[in-house]
């Protein structure tokens, strides 16, 4: 059973020249750490990944200071705490692999990093997934501690319904839906998974402006030097 198919979205980051809309990566990182980070890991990005993108260096040096990481060794050769960096990877929600089965009835949360990369139809998977939550149709049984999800391969997922209106409170004052915090999370998400995809999308364009100089210039100077042989 593949699941069902998720409609597909126009997100804003989508075309050929458009760019993430920041103010919701912004927006979806409140939800990634307010919800999410419960239970999920998001290995591959750093602080200071944020820096620019989604907050200032100011406030990510301050975001990071709130966590606890464990350093050392130190010059009597033990391990310490210090608060966090901007160069420090975002906190884990759980020690190993086994004390995330055992907090999740046995089921992995997988690591958000690549989601929106490791799974088919991307954010769009991602967005039905988490606002599709419903009762299992007649008939259709759900074992006791999974969820019915039409989205999820299989039909019964173990992570339960997390998004709730007004679940978050965003400080630019959008109203918090569920289809709200979805949309911004995946748009944090696809942001995670592919950080460099503003870049290269303005280096597409600076490239694609120059070289259709260079063509025309080429055109032009061949018709030149061939002009007085013909
Ligand atoms: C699985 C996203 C919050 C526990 C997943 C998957 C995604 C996801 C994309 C993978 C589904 C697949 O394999 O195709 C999110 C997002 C969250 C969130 C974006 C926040 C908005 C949570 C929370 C918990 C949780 C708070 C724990 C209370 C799990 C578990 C799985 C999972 C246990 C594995 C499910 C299974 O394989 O049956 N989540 N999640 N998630 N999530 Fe979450």
């Amino acid at each position: 059973d593949e699941g069902l198919h998720p409609p597909s979205h126009p997100w804003p980051h989508s075309g050929p020249m458009s760019t993430y809309d920041h103010a919701s990566i912004r927006r979806g990182y409140q939800v990634y750490r307010e919800v999410c980070s419960a239970c999920h890991s998001l290995d591959r990005i750093a602080w200071r990944n944020l820096i620019g993108v989604s907050h200032s260096e100011a406030e990510v040096k301050a975001m990071a200071e709130e966590v606890e990481y464990e350093d050392g060794p130190d010059d009597n050769g033990d391990m310490f705490m210090r608060p966090g960096k901007p160069s420090d990877y975002m906190p884990r929600p759980y020690a190993n692999e086994e004390q995330a089965r055992a907090g999740n009835a046995g089921a992995l949360p997988p690591d958000l990093s690549l989601i929106t990369k490791a799974r088919h139809g991307g954010e769009d998977y991602v967005f039905a997934l988490l606002t599709g939550y419903m009762d299992p149709p007649g008939g259709v049984e759900v074992r006791e501690g999974l969820n019915y999800n039409p989205y999820f391969p299989g039909g019964a997922i173990a992570m339960a319904r997390v998004l709730f209106d007004e679940l978050v409170e965003y400080e630019d004052g959008t109203p918090a839906t569920t289809s709200q915090m979805a949309k911004d999370v995946c748009t944090f998400l696809a942001w995670a998974a592919e950080p460099e995809h503003d870049d290269r999308k303005k280096m597409g364009m600076k490239a694609t402006i120059i070289l259709s100089g260079l063509t025309l210039l080429s055109i032009w100077l061949k018709r030149f030097k061939w002009a007085p042989i013909k």
